[in-house]
């Protein structure tokens, strides 16, 4: 009698385990109608998990997209969109862990990097006269003069890197990666060495925890010294941005981290409660400059890699962009004979402009997924409703970017298709709706207007004054994560001067 109760209480239990697990999942959930990218996928996160440890996420994902439609399911409370009305306009609205807090940040710095801001700043004026007269058009030079080639993409980390710090701290507190080449080559070793392990804090980062309590590490100490480098790094940097605070001369004044610290002093103020601890804002500060540098700079140089790829290959091209270039007044010429012309004026230029979207388009730098969670108690999605609480919903420019009816032959580099004098056929309206380098909604790229203004100036400074040729692109095919780059981290190509 008693053994049958217990029987029959552990076939319950079995019997609601099962319903959980498999049954509710696979039959019953409102997901259960969206087509499943894997037949194990109801069940289970295990396969895009492998597929994401083995590094094949944004093409696992797109295949997916081009077999079943654009609503996929990818784990039990996993789903992908690849739509923009009903997919990325509503998923942009959805909300991360920390919102509230991220977006009064996020506010405090909205203003100074706003398109209009940056192209009258200037701070951001100087930085630049600086980075390409002062320091890239020499280096380019020097090299085409002496016939040597150079590696761009390793360049282009610097020039990005110079950029955007300097924005931050001012320039003369910012970097010198472009002129440092052992500093550059050391720092960059240091924040890449970390990467393959990526996986493991973005996927399953209690699994660290667990591996640590039983006393064995899955990141390699080696992060661990990295990390601590570069913390120490831009600590530094903030200490030496701290130092220039009372400047007004725009080569000195630190104006990111200025308008970041007062606001914060003035959020503490407003709130009433006591003085913030000088050196836990300053870390507070150090880690949200850290994150824009590190987001500032490894895009938009992958970005510029592609573009001078792409351009390399394209002679003729390159020559139809020198002339639109001679517009410019003043041309940008070596050596220097004035300053660099207005920003308005090269963000003017349609066939620049049409390169560079192109380039963001078909090699998006950060072409993985952005990952959001739906809203309580339920929401609709790419026409299946019902979508509960807390389902991870992900879209991906690497998919979006390449739906053949908005963007016909999509693997083709084709800048015209954003040109509508050549190509009156072009939706333009519908192309940008499906555009999303830089993402959308509360999580877009504070720095988009920044990537676009210098991405533009470089490629200016350089086809104002060289040709470009491919020397090695071997391994130029970008690896499938988050953020890509070049498989061989490396672009050799050969300036020749106009
Ligand atoms: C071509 C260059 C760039 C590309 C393609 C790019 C792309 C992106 C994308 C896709 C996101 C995530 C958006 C989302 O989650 O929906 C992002 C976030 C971010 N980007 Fe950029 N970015 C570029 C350059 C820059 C630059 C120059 C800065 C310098 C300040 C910057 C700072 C940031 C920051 C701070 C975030 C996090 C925003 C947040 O969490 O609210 N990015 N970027």
């Amino acid at each position: 009698m008693g053994v049958s109760i217990i029987s029959l209480v552990a076939l319950a239990i079995a019997g609601l385990a099962f319903y959980k697990v498999v049954i509710y999942p696979c039959f019953i959930s409102p997901l259960a109608k969206i087509p499943n990218a894997h037949w194990s996928v109801p069940v289970s996160p295990g396969w895009m998990l492998w597929k994401r440890f083995r590094m094949q996420n944004n093409r696992t994902i797109q295949a997916a997209h081009e077999r079943l439609g654009p609503i996929v399911r990818l784990g039990p409370s996993e789903i992908s969109v690849n739509c923009v009305d009903g997919g990325i306009k509503t998923v942009s609205m959805f909300t991360m862990i920390g919102t509230k807090s991220h977006s009064v940040r996020k506010r405090m710095l909205s203003n100074i990097y706003s398109k209009s801001t940056l192209q009258t700043s200037p701070h951001l004026r100087v930085v630049s006269n600086a980075v390409i007269y002062d320091r890239l058009l020499p280096i380019l030079h020097d090299a085409a003069s002496s016939e040597q080639s150079i590696d761009v993409h390793d360049l282009n980390q610097g020039l990005t890197m110079d950029f955007v710090s300097c924005y931050l701290f001012g320039l003369q507190n910012g970097t010198n990666h472009l002129q440092d080449h052992e500093f550059r080559k050391h720092w960059l070793h240091m924040y890449l060495c970390r990467k393959p392990f990526e996986f493991y804090h973005q996927e399953t980062p209690q699994l660290i925890d667990w591996m640590e309590c039983i006393g064995l590490r899955l990141i390699p100490k080696y992060c661990d010294t990295a990390n601590d480098m570069l913390d120490a790094w831009a600590l530094d940097l903030c200490g030496k941005a701290a130092q220039s605070l009372n400047s007004t001369d725009p080569t000195v004044e630190p104006i990111v981290y200025k308008q970041l610290k007062q606001s914060l002093d003035k959020q503490a103020a407003k709130e009433g409660g006591p003085k913030p601890d000088p050196a836990e804002q300053q870390n507070d500060i150090a880690c949200e400059m850290y994150d824009q540098l590190t987001a500032g700079f490894e895009t938009s140089a992958v970005g510029l890699t592609y573009l001078l790829w792409e351009l390399s290959k394209n002679p003729d091209l390159q020559s139809k962009l020198h002339e639109e270039l001679m517009t410019l007044d003043p041309p940008i010429g070596i050596p220097k004979s004035a300053e660099l012309p207005p920003a308005k004026a090269v963000d003017a230029l349609p066939l620049l402009e049409a390169i560079v979207t192109e380039t963001l388009r078909l090699h998006a730098p950060i072409p993985g997924i952005q990952p959001r969670v739906t809203p309580s108690p339920s929401c609709s999605l790419g026409g299946y409703d019902n979508i509960p609480a807390n389902t991870r919903v992900n879209a991906q420019a690497y998919s979006l970017h390449r739906n053949p009816e908005v963007f016909p032959e999509p693997e083709t580099w084709r800048p015209s298709r954003w040109l509508k004098e050549e190509n009156s056929t072009v939706d333009l309206e519908e192309q940008k709706r499906w555009f999303w380098a830089f993402g959308s909604g509360g999580r877009m790229c504070v720095g988009s207007n920044l990537a676009l203004q210098e991405t533009k100036l470089v490629v200016a400074a350089i086809y104002s004054n060289f040709r470009t040729t491919i020397v090695n692109d071997d391994g130029i095919e970008a690896i499938d994560a988050y953020t890509v780059g070049p498989r061989a981290e490396q672009l050799i190509l050969k300036f020749h001067p106009l």
